[in-house]
């Protein structure tokens, strides 16, 4: 028998078995300052291309207003305990009846952290009679969620309707023997590829088959659709999701999320969800800075329109010259490049060394062996210019890697 920590010692995990050579710079790295396009990496000034403050609002003057007033005035303790016991307050309601009216959904509830709500929401949503059908390539969260069902799981392809229609057959055979109800669920936005899923053709789905759909729309919410309630009202079928899950750790810079949908599914979720029964409620300074950045997101389109603006320029000029970009649909921009893990890792450096340029760099085994996948978030604070000049030493950068100048040299010493 071994000792559990003589085990962890030598097992460091796919990620941590690296800690000693990137802790700081590759993994874990610090950016300081203000929330902007432009922020400080080990002293240096960088132009960041990998913050999820789509809209740009972070550092809104209004936003750091409402935060510090809030936060004066209730401090962080409040409210103290569960929402259901003794930590419910006229904001926390006045947020949920807000948002609902956003997403254009009859109810909503909070949740603390997006990642926690989505398990908790799927864990309560089922049980062991139940088929949950979802996409191969969903978040974390949802494949956590899923792991904690008792039932049947199928995981249908990668966005393939067909393969998805096949598996609602084998759902629903399963539950005519369980007296069961299937549960299909799908990322709004693929967070890593930025294609959108196909929620129309999944809502279509129902007419021939009966499952309830749930949509985890982290990337969506504010940066897709008409007045940006998410990737539903895109494709115009915002009211085939069942149930709707924000973040509020993207678009609104802020931390915490919510689920919405009829008033009574979300009456259920609110008295079944563990992640929530069974912690503390959101911090009050939380709860009214997130209706402080729903009031501008509501009354400000033109913070989305720059956004897009910035995506547009962005993603078109990646394909003018020349890069894989894989198919977006979304702001989220991932550049394919050809290369080995070392390779990256100089990429990397000579990006924020030399260039002065920091994004998210994802390689094996996220994305297949000998791909580098350079994953770039737009967002309304970036300019045209720095887009225009990115692309430049992306160009660069694509050279070199090609010419072999990155395998030449050992891995960056950092
Ligand atoms: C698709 C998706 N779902 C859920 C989450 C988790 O949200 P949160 O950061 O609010 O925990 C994320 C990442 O943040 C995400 O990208």
């Amino acid at each position: 028998m071994k000792d559990l920590f003589e085990k962890i010692r030598e097992r460091r995990g796919p990620l941590g078995q690296y800690s000693k050579q990137t802790h700081g710079y590759f993994m874990f790295p610090k950016l300081e300052g203000e929330i902007d396009s432009r922020m400080k990496f080990r002293g240096k000034e960088v132009l960041t291309w990998s913050l999820n403050n789509y809209l740009g609002i972070a550092n809104h003057p209004e936003v750091r207003k409402a935060d510090a007033e809030a936060a004066a005035k209730y401090g962080l303790a409040l409210p103290m305990g569960a929402r259901m016991m003794s930590g419910d307050s006229n904001y926390h309601q006045q947020l949920e009846s807000e948002l609902a009216a956003f997403v254009m959904k009859q109810d909503a509830v909070l949740v603390n952290f997006g990642y926690q709500g989505m398990v908790s929401a799927i864990d309560c949503l089922v049980d062991r009679h139940d088929v949950i059908v979802y996409d191969a390539e969903a978040h974390a969260c949802i494949v956590d969620g899923v792991r904690l069902h008792l039932g049947k799981r199928f995981a249908y392809n990668h966005n393939d309707m067909e393969s998805l229609e096949k598996l609602l057959q084998r759902a629903e055979a399963n539950v005519k023997d369980t007296d069961g109800s299937i549960l299909v669920i799908t990322e709004g936005v693929f967070g890593m590829s930025g294609k959108q899923g196909k929620l129309k053709e999944i809502v279509a789905l129902k007419k021939k088959y009966n499952f309830r759909l749930f949509v985890d729309d982290a990337h969506g919410i504010g940066t897709m659709g008409k007045t940006g309630a998410g990737t539903g009202e895109e494709q115009d079928v915002q009211d085939g999701v069942d149930i709707y899950f924000g973040t509020f750790a993207k678009s609104f810079a802020l931390i915490g999320g919510f689920l919405a949908g009829d008033e009574n599914m979300v009456e259920y979720l609110r008295y079944n969800m563990r992640s929530q029964i069974f912690a503390k409620s959101l911090p009050m300074p939380v709860v009214v800075g997130a209706l402080k950045r729903l009031e501008l997101i509501r009354n400000h389109p033109e913070y989305k329109a720059k956004l897009w603006e910035i995506v547009n320029a962005l993603q078109s000029g990646l394909i003018k010259a020349g890069f894989e970009i894989g198919g977006t649909q979304s702001p989220v921009t991932p550049i394919y490049l050809n290369g080995t893990v070392p390779e990256a890792t100089n990429v990397t450096f000579d990006l924020r060394e030399n260039y002065g340029i920091f994004c998210s760099i994802v390689v094996y085994p996220v994305v297949p062996k000998g791909i580098i996948l350079l994953r770039i978030i737009p967002t309304a604070s970036h300019t045209l210019q720095d887009v225009e000049y990115s692309i430049k030493s992306f160009s660069e950068i694509n050279k070199k890697l090609k010419a072999g100048e990155y395998s030449r040299e050992k891995m960056a010493v950092i």
